[in-house]
């Protein structure tokens, strides 16, 4: 099965998330701004949120996405006081066709005192067993 990871991350919370994972996964996390070279059977796409939206990075690089370049995207990030950013990322992914897991995942993830200390030890453990639950289910 063909992996990828893409991530946008302004403060290092997701790029902490994607380091932890990358062996699980058995792809070289790589930031939003290099697109897919090749077709993947599963993407994990993660980010965090500003002033309300994902950064447009990341909607710039759902935009070179297609459904024939992407099987299933899995996404992710971390937050500080919405619910997830995952709910944009998905709209966009699917306005575009392309297939969204069911499967997601969000943590708090600190905005000054707001979260402090967030993803801490124990996100990444969730973060680390999410991953392999939805490498397992897919295989
Ligand atoms: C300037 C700034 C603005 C933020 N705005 C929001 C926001 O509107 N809503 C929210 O839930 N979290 C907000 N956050 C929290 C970030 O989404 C959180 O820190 C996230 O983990 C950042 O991930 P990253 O470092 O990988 O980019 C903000 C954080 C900062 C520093």
């Amino acid at each position: 099965m063909k992996t990828a990871i893409r991530y946008y991350s302004k403060f290092g919370h997701t790029a902490k998330m994607v380091e932890a994972v990358k062996d699980i996964v058995g792809a070289e996390p790589q930031t939003v701004a290099i697109p897919l070279g090749e077709p993947v059977d599963v993407l994990f796409l993660g980010a965090g949120v500003f002033m309300g939206k994902v950064n447009s990075q990341v909607n710039d690089f759902i935009k070179t996405l297609t459904p024939d370049m992407v099987k299933c995207v899995v996404c992710f990030g971390s937050c500080a006081i919405i619910k997830s950013p995952v709910p944009q990322m998905r709209k966009a992914l699917e306005l575009r066709g392309v297939k969204v897991s069911d499967m997601e995942f969000t943590c708090p993830g600190s905005m000054g005192l707001v979260k402090s200390g967030h993803p801490n030890a124990d996100d990444i453990t969730a973060f680390k067993d999410f991953v392999e639950d939805v490498l397992q289910q897919i295989k």
